[in-house]
């Protein structure tokens, strides 16, 4: 097909994020078009997204309804002041969001990524307990292989040694419970795996060691995605939960994957039954269309800031585009759409559908790994010796030719299709990929 596309022929300039620089330049991978569950390359052939863009778009591309509603936003209201202004919008789609929440978790922080989500949760929890004459609680708590986005918190409380060694001391008072990953006892294990629920004692130990009333937070992913998808034992998250309430540390899940459908469920807090003090959410929550994320937390977290005189802030904290009108118009098309198509239901009865092809691969040359929960998948490969990350990333290369896009981190494959998938884009993605296991060097 003819293509209208204006192609750069300069790639210096633009230093591109989390990417091989170099290598993209001498053999660039361009998209230039999107519908539905395909994109389009800059040939036009079709690319079909086995990973909803980023994790982010569970809606598939260009829906016409959230195109719509961006475009009418434009023409309306670009853009309003978010500090001491207001538009409906934002408080309509804040509305919505905490609707979806879990019980009590009523009010919500709009930020424009993952990343400042989490850094403003992690500021809240400071906050919050200064708020409450209890400063001393200035401790954060993450989980190695956490991934928390890049901001200097986020990279503190995150536990991916990449994302933090070259960049100096960080936050200091955080430490790290160990990650979940134990292949030993749980390699290819379906949904929640068995083993494991006993690395929440963890939390117990950080707690003895530093003094329980010095943390303010732990902040984990119910699912850790970014890192090759950890699915949590089966007792963790109720565990983790548990000695948080011992202890009066206010607990975060950062759901910025496993917000909005991915697991089949509202948020995986919903999915798993365990709520936590505050969310953070980002992706989904505009199908990724526009940049925008959120802290959801409890009234017990808003109210605490709720006094002093009238006129005065009661929280110094906010982004320019706070709730801007375009993301939020994006943000309220996107909730309509997951509602009207019935896509965290969808995602729920297509998860066992999901889980069988995924597992389907296990015989396949090189796999040592398979996990799953929802329409989130890993399939982890054997790394060449010293050249970590090399096989999976050869694989992403041949899948992005042969038209699949997939994820890749190390050597784990990361699969999360937008949650209009049907059977057959599911099959159609397990299918290209045992091709392309089976033919790997
Ligand atoms: C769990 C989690 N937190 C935070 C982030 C950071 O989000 P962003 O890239 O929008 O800053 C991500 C991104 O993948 C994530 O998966």
């Amino acid at each position: 097909m003819a293509r209208d596309h204006i192609v750069p022929n300069d790639l210096r300039a633009y230093w591109m994020p989390f990417t091989a620089n170099r290598q993209f330049k001498k053999a660039p991978r361009m998209l230039v078009e999107a519908e539905g569950m395909y994109y389009r390359n800059l040939s036009g052939d079709r690319v079909l997204d086995s990973s909803a863009g980023l994790w982010c778009c569970n809606a598939g591309h260009r829906h016409p309804k959230i195109v719509k509603a961006i475009q009418d936003q434009a023409r309306q209201l670009d853009y309003c002041p978010g500090f001491q202004i207001g538009h409906p919008k934002a408080f309509e789609l804040a509305n919505r969001v905490v609707d979806l929440a879990p019980d009590g978790l009523d009010h919500v922080l709009f930020t424009n990524s993952g990343s400042e989500a989490v850094d403003s949760a992690l500021k809240l929890a400071l906050a919050y307990h200064r708020s409450i004459g209890q400063g001393e609680r200035f401790r954060l708590i993450g989980r190695e292989r956490g991934y928390h986005g890049v901001n200097f918190g986020g990279v503190s409380v995150g536990g991916i040694v990449a994302n933090r060694k070259v960049y100096g001391s960080l936050l200091t008072g955080v430490d790290h419970l160990r990650h979940t990953h134990m292949p030993e006892v749980n390699r290819f294990s379906r949904g929640q795996p068995e083993h494991g629920v006993e690395l929440a004692e963890d939390l117990e130990r950080l707690a003895m060691l530093h003094g329980p009333e010095t943390i303010a937070a732990v902040i984990i992913e119910p699912v850790a995605g970014s890192t090759g998808v950890l699915i949590p034992p089966v007792g963790y998250l109720e565990r983790v939960r548990e000695i948080c309430d011992k202890y009066g540390m206010l607990l975060i899940f950062d759901e910025v994957i496993t917000g909005f459908g991915r697991l089949g469920a509202p948020f995986g807090s919903t999915h798993y039954g365990v709520t936590p003090d505050m969310i953070t959410c980002a992706k989904g929550l505009t199908n990724g269309v526009i940049p925008m994320g959120g802290v959801l937390c409890s009234s017990k977290i808003h109210d605490a800031f709720m006094h002093g005189p009238e006129h005065m802030i009661e929280l110094f904290h906010g982004y320019t585009y706070s709730g801007n009108p375009i993301a939020c118009a994006a943000g309220l098309a996107s909730l309509d759409v997951y509602r009207d198509q019935g896509l965290f239901e969808k995602t729920h009865s297509n998860a066992s559908y999901f889980e069988d092809g995924l597992h389907s691969l296990r015989d396949l040359p090189y796999v040592i790994d398979i996990r799953n929960e929802g329409l989130v998948g890993a399939v982890e490969l054997e790394s060449i010796d010293g050249l970590p990350g090399k096989r999976a990333f050869e694989l992403f290369i041949r899948a992005f030719e042969s038209g699949l896009l997939i994820r890749v981190t190390g050597d784990i494959i990361a699969l999360s299709p937008p949650l209009i998938a049907e059977r057959s884009h599911l099959d159609e993605i397990f299918g290209r990929l045992e091709q392309l296991l089976r033919t790997q060097d």
